[in-house]
């Protein structure tokens, strides 16, 4: 039987430079896809091939020729970013996942698609803590794509027989890339702070608690879930998951008890109000039950790992 290979679109961002890494190390076959070449020298040596997601002949012509079986869609405009523009931010997202689905409707060899959704498809009257299937009114144009998107997943699930599965990712925390404009990304800005004379500025409120996840946890979570039986697999939407939930003020009091004199103060501005429209926490009891999900990360070992990290200098360079 063939060998599967693996290809990671949008492979050179914060979420795709962790999973290239992590299926690099478990020995996989994988091809790199992005407009940029990987800043991080650990997945250099993979196969990188240049590919705007929203070229769908180019996309096609890529995944053929590597004989591609799994794509792990991770190419968008994330929360902030996109609201500053719009137009740009749909399209990017829907376009470049419909192409997925699209080619993954027809192809004979691409069996499976991970494409990740977010706590942004939830927003005021969801309540705190969202259930899985809570109220969604979606605040930001992200927010509204992935809201998008998850439907669509299920439509080509239902009538194109797609094998395309999804989680709704909270802010992610990781040491390899940078994040790419979202309204968590502070709590990966701050670790590039430490040592500096001046206080860290964060930009929410310091009470704005918010799902968040380390990235071990991000990357096993779809791995695991492309991995799971597709049987037991009956949710319809992108699954909701929880690994931990904390605010600015949670997570610079960890900081400090780690770096006495860790100093900091918010100065909230836009972001403010995207993430004032997002739950604290996601239910997330119906992934537990059908592929055994289980966050690992608390935040004591969040911040332990991301010190750890920058004191070996792998810490991001700040996108701009
Ligand atoms: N981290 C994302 C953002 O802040 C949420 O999924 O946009």
């Amino acid at each position: 039987m063939a060998q599967d290979v693996h290809a990671i679109i949008g492979a050179s961002g914060q979420l795709g430079t962790e999973m290239a890494l992590s299926l690099k190390s478990a020995g996989k076959s994988v091809v790199l896809l992005d407009l940029r070449s990987p800043s991080f020298e650990g997945i250099r040596d993979l196969p990188f091939e240049t590919v705007d997601v929203c070229d769908a002949a180019g996309l096609s012509a890529c995944l053929g020729d590597h004989g591609v079986t799994h794509v792990y869609h991770l190419a968008a405009a994330l929360s902030a970013r996109g609201e500053q523009d719009p137009q740009w931010a749909w399209n990017l997202n829907m376009k470049g996942l419909l192409n997925i689905l699209d080619l993954a409707a027809v192809s004979d060899s691409l069996a499976r698609v991970f494409w990740p959704s977010s706590i942004a498809v939830f927003g005021p009257g969801s309540g705190r803590l969202a259930e899985q299937t809570g109220h969604r009114l979606p605040g930001t144009v992200y927010g509204i794509s992935k809201n998008a998107g998850e439907q669509w997943c299920a439509w080509y699930r239902r009538n194109r027989g797609v094998d395309v599965r999804s989680v709704r990712y909270p802010g992610l925390i990781g040491t390899l890339a940078p994040p790419g404009g979202g309204t968590t990304d502070y709590a990966v800005e701050v670790f590039e702070h430490i040592g500096s004379d001046e206080p860290y500025t964060c930009f929410l409120d310091e009470n704005e608690r918010l799902p968040m996840m380390h990235m071990d946890d991000a990357v096993r979570a779809a791995l695991e879930l492309m991995s799971a039986p597709r049987v037991t697999l009956k949710c319809e939407e992108a699954y909701n998951i929880q690994a931990l939930s904390f605010s600015p003020r949670e997570l610079f009091e960890e900081i400090e008890r780690q770096v006495p004199g860790f100093r900091y103060r918010c100065v909230p501005d836009f972001r403010q109000d995207i993430a004032s429209g997002w739950p604290d926490a996601l239910d997330d009891a119906v992934a537990r039950r059908e592929w055994g999900w289980r966050p690992q990360v608390d935040l004591t070992g969040l911040v332990t790992s991301m010190l750890v990290a920058r004191k070996g200098n792998i810490m991001p360079v700040p996108a701009t």
